[in-house]
């Protein structure tokens, strides 16, 4: 997905946009879409060939409106736009797919372990990880960074689940396809057949997990959902797995996009890369920008459980609703001068993690992640440039960069001194 445009919504017909094509994110242009359906038509609906369709949300009150009011829009029949028409097979047992209260019983007993002392002793985990993401940048050689950053966020929910080292490439393989089937770099014979692989191989790893970890003491996150007491008692083996896949998951897809997509952001802004680096104190809200920019949790579904009013018309009982989370970080009525990246934008209310019951369970998590890359990556962007276009992921799920290559500039002797 463009994450830079020149935005020319009057341009667009909005007859013909397809904002289902995962491809259209990797070679169109969602912003300019999204901007002419901000303004012309809030509530846009798109209908397949196939009989099904979807109501388009893009402003940022409507997008709050439905993320944040789960008695008018449920998740139970998938919070994401590939399940159109197919419902969610873990619907009432997985957190993303399960609405109150169920979802508040789930979720309750999770929360302690996602912030404040939790994450304390994962710092210099993150900060090593880190390190070994940009260890290629002390060379001359060209690399690609959002290849690299994939690994990023394994050092947090790998940690945090207690999942064995030597297996995380693999399971930033299998989380990749299960986020982007679409994508070029994951299918492996087509979309349905390439998430209906990552699912079967993610559910069964997290099955023989289950199986070691049975009466072994621990107070990770895997063994919590495994004892802890949700309403009605213990979860069942298919809930933790589900769950277990829904945490890596929401970890893999979206943190190294952000990272990667800030740095772009910061090479693109020559500007704002001085000014954050002349004034460090500035990195928290470099962090919240980034997040905003890049919006890699592009979109989410909802259904409508009665006849609900919104901008531009009323969403009637039982279809189905898209958020763009994306667009809703770009309205213009929220944000000033939106398509503006400024690392010291004030009162920056981005829906980047979501809003309501599902906000996003990793978000300090992701903020950690996010501050600790940009701490040790900014000493050394100055010496950076683009080695090549950077290419973007074909995917309606999230907005993130297949391919950043990166290089040292002609300038810079030693990319780790660069001023
Ligand atoms: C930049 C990084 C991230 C972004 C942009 C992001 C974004 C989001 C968003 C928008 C949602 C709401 C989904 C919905 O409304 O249906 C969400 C939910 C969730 N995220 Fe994240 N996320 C990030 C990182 C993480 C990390 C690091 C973890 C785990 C360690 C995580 C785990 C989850 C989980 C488990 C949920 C489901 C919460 C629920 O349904 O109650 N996310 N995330």
């Amino acid at each position: 997905m463009r994450i830079t445009s020149s935005i020319t919504p009057d341009a667009v017909d909005l007859d013909h946009v397809d904002l289902l094509d995962a491809h259209f994110y990797a070679n169109g242009d969602p912003h300019s879409v999204w901007a002419a359906m901000r303004r012309r038509a809030p509530l846009h609906r798109q209908d397949l060939p196939d009989g099904r369709g979807f109501w388009s949300v893009t402003r940022y009150h409507d997008a709050c409106r439905v993320l944040g009011s789960h008695d008018d829009f449920g998740s139970e029949q998938g919070s994401l736009l590939g399940q159109l028409g197919q419902g969610d097979a873990a619907s009432g047992r997985m957190l993303v797919a399960t609405d109150p209260p169920r979802h508040t019983e789930l979720r309750r007993p999770l929360t302690h372990l996602f912030t404040g002392k939790a994450l304390a002793g994962t710092e210099q985990r993150i900060r090593q990880a880190v390190r070994e993401v940009l260890a290629p940048a002390l060379g001359h050689e060209v690399w690609d960074l959002a290849q690299r950053a994939a690994m990023l966020p394994m050092a947090v929910a790998g940690v945090l689940m207690d999942l064995p080292q030597e297996d995380w490439p693999q399971l930033v393989r299998w989380t990749g396809m299960a986020a982007a089937p679409e994508d070029p770099a994951f299918r492996v014979k087509n979309g349905p057949t390439t998430l209906a692989l990552a699912h079967h191989q993610l559910f069964a790893y997290f099955g023989e997990q289950y199986e070691l970890r049975a009466g072994t003491p621990g107070d990770d996150v895997f063994r919590l959902l495994m004892t802890m007491n949700a309403g009605d008692g213990r979860l069942s083996v298919d809930e933790v797995v589900v769950n277990c896949y829904s945490v890596l998951l929401g970890a893999n897809a979206t943190t190294p996009h952000t990272a990667a997509g800030t740095v772009l952001a910061l090479l693109e802004h020559p500007e704002q890369l001085r000014a954050v680096r002349e004034d460090p104190s500035l990195i928290p809200s470099l962090v919240e920008e980034g997040l905003r920019w890049t919006s890699a949790a592009s979109s989410f579904l909802r259904h409508a459980k009665r006849d609900v009013e919104l901008s531009g018309g009323v969403v009637p009982k039982g279809d189905a609703v898209a958020v763009w989370v994306g667009s809703a970080n770009r309205d213009e009525s929220v944000f000033t001068d939106p398509y503006r990246f400024d690392v010291g934008r004030g009162a920056n209310r981005h829906i980047a993690f979501g809003f309501g019951p599902h906000y996003c369970l990793g978000a300090g998590v992701a903020r950690l992640t996010l501050r600790v890359f940009l701490q040790e990556a900014l000493p050394l962007i100055g010496g950076w440039e683009l080695a090549g276009e950077p290419s973007h992921l074909a995917s309606n799920f999230v907005a993130g960069l297949a391919a950043l290559p990166i290089r040292a500039t002609a300038q810079s002797g030693n990319p780790g001194q660069a001023a």
